[in-house]
């Protein structure tokens, strides 16, 4: 369903009245920062720790936060509406509207845009049959902690991605992995689940702060650390994490079968504790 209603400056709008100026520093420089929080059974999921992240971003890059948390947690609540089915909610805050000169204006007001959008991604068909990747360069800035609106070099490997008929790029730095486009890698390697290691390249994953949660709590030895690429390409299963595609099997990349070539036992077990945790969420047992 096309998005009706934004929360654009202080205001609800239809999505056709809504409009930016062309000088808005995020049209211009990129020089925003996002968030994208997932909506389940109308409640908003791990809601703090994406407003912690944001206000991360934020000062990162010196923006100060035009809102309080409870301010915008009000906006998505007005913005969900009593909606109880699953959805996600798209937050951009920009540094504002002022002639192009590439230092902070003063006196100038963020832009704040909000809005409510369908989960349309077939989860359940790539949980099952898995999804294929290629491994692309990392061609990005060396502050991939921060959520930045800035995303030219994502774009660029999620496109090569799917002219390759993959539906992630696995992203390499000195022949190191990274993570993905717009996610968190995992790989599983003799036993153990490791992941790189939290620092200026790669994003604070929420959802990989909960894996690792459920994985350690269960049993699963984990590390954050440097993966080599070898690593990766002799990886016995490789995961994806990010908001809105949950935890997703890689069962190909660049071709070839990662382990058996099919989602693995450890991926059957973690993501039967993801969907556990879930319906704890959505019973109100957790937050
Ligand atoms: N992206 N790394 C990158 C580069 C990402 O863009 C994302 C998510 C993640 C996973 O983070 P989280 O688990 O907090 O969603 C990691 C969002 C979903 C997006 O840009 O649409």
């Amino acid at each position: 369903m096309a998005v009706e209603e934004v929360y654009l400056d202080g205001k609800y709008l239809p999505t056709a009245d809504a409009s930016v100026s062309i000088f808005d520093r995020g049209f211009i420089f990129g020089d925003g920062v996002y968030e994208v929080i997932p909506v389940y059974g109308g409640r908003l999921f791990r809601l703090q720790q994406h407003l912690d992240r944001l206000r991360y971003s934020l000062g990162e890059i010196r923006l100060p936060a035009p809102l309080s948390d409870k301010a915008v947690t009000l906006i998505f609540e007005r913005l969900l509406n009593g909606r109880i089915d699953d959805a996600s909610i798209y937050l951009q805050i920009t540094r504002g509207c002022a002639p192009r000169n590439h230092t902070f204006p003063e006196n100038i007001t963020p832009t704040v845009l909000a809005y409510v959008q369908d989960l349309d991604y077939p989860n359940q068909a790539y949980r099952e049959a898995g999804i294929h990747a290629v491994s692309f360069p990392d061609q990005r800035w060396q502050r991939c902690d921060i959520k930045s609106v800035s995303l030219l070099a994502n774009v660029l490997a999620r496109q090569f991605a799917y002219e390759h008929d993959a539906a992630e790029a696995v992203l390499f730095r000195d022949c190191k992995l990274t993570e993905g486009a717009a996610s968190t890698l995992f790989v599983v390697h003799n036993g153990q689940l490791l992941t790189p290691s939290s620092g200026h390249s790669i994003l604070p994953g929420i959802t990989r702060d909960l894996v690792l949660e459920l994985a350690c709590n269960h049993g699963l030895q984990c590390q954050q650390t440097d993966i080599s690429e070898k690593q990766v390409k002799q990886a016995d299963e490789l995961w994806l994490s990010s908001s809105t595609k949950e935890i997703l099997p890689i069962v190909k990349l660049d071709g070839n079968p990662v382990g058996e070539g099919k989602p693995g036992p450890h991926y059957h077990q973690i993501i039967k504790l993801y969907d556990e945790f879930k319906l704890r969420f959505r019973n109100g047992e957790v937050s």
